[in-house]
């Protein structure tokens, strides 16, 4: 479906022959017998933003855990460049968790700072000198993006859930990743918090030529975010057996640029015939 010609008229300029971002083929995970995903195939392109929606527990974190190589498919193939992915983590793989994953004892500045010393310090025993100070330069300028210059030196504890959360955005952006990954980052904060946390991912997608893959509860959310939109869902149930058949992509849509407006009639008619169609299914 994401082949269709609304999307192919959307992005003309695309070359229809350039190697997807990351592609999935026959992708499988299973947990000894229970099934959590099945039969995953999908091809994205780089700067796509892929919301992803689903019932509690149909595996959207497991599937964001296989980008990031934190787990391994079961079956399958994950390939990342047209290459299969790492088994570890690395710098192209950036992840924001719902929970705050900050250090405590660090401040707004040294948090931002640690993400990139890490992977300097594979190579050297410490950063120091003009390569800690460059860093620095680059760290201010990431906090000032996410709209944090103000709180350079405070604490994560001095600091609100939306401020963490930026935080966490500015630590994940520091890393230069490729894909960024976001497992519900928003779903803890107030709903007008998320507004503002809204406007900052769309202009750092856009600013960054990201390809974002984001899980989201919130249906409107990931209608008004994505430029492509999944549901994960099981295409088969056995009652006497609930852990037999796992989830798969059951939709795979494009959608509009423009719809990134909190008042569209289209965003609230697409969201009506998408529950319409989940109801009656
Ligand atoms: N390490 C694990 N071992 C066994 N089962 C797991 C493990 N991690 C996740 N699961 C199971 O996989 C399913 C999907 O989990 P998850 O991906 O977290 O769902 P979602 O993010 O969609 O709520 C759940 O049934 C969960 O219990
Ligand atoms: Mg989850």
């Amino acid at each position: 479906m994401a082949e269709n010609s609304a999307e192919k008229a959307k992005e003309p300029q695309k070359n229809a022959a350039e190697q997807p971002i990351l592609e999935a083929r026959g992708l499988w995970k299973e947990y000894g017998d229970t099934v959590v995903l099945e039969k995953i195939n999908a091809k994205i392109r780089k700067g796509e933003f892929v919301t992803v929606i689903g019932t509690s527990g149909c595996g959207k974190s497991t599937f964001l855990k296989l980008i990031l190589g934190t787990e391994k498919a079961t079956r399958g193939k994950l390939l990342f460049e047209g290459k299969p992915i790492s088994a570890e983590p690395d710098e192209d793989r950036g992840i924001v968790f719902q929970r705050y994953s900050v250090f405590p004892h660090l401040t707004v500045l040294e948090n931002v700072m640690i993400a990139r010393e890490f992977e300097k310090s594979r190579f050297l025993a410490r950063v120091f000198g003009s390569a800690r100070r460059e860093i620095a330069e680059e760290a201010k300028a990431m906090i000032a993006e996410v709209g944090l210059a103000h709180a350079m030196d405070r604490y994560p504890s001095e600091l609100s859930g939306g401020m963490q959360q930026r935080l966490a955005i500015a630590q994940a952006l520091m890393k230069k990743p490729k894909i960024l990954l976001l497992d519900e980052p928003f779903g803890a904060l107030d709903p007008g918090i998320r507004k503002d946390m809204h406007n900052l991912i769309h202009r750092l997608w856009k600013q960054n030529s990201l390809t974002v893959f984001m899980v989201t509860h919130d249906l409107a959310e990931g209608f008004k975010l994505g430029s492509r939109l999944w549901v994960f869902d099981k295409l088969r149930v056995d009652p006497e057996s609930p852990n037999r058949f796992g989830a798969t992509i059951t939709y795979d849509m494009p959608l509009k640029e423009g719809e990134f407006d909190d008042h569209g009639s289209q965003v609230l008619e697409a969201v009506n015939s998408v529950k319409k169609e989940m109801t009656e299914k």
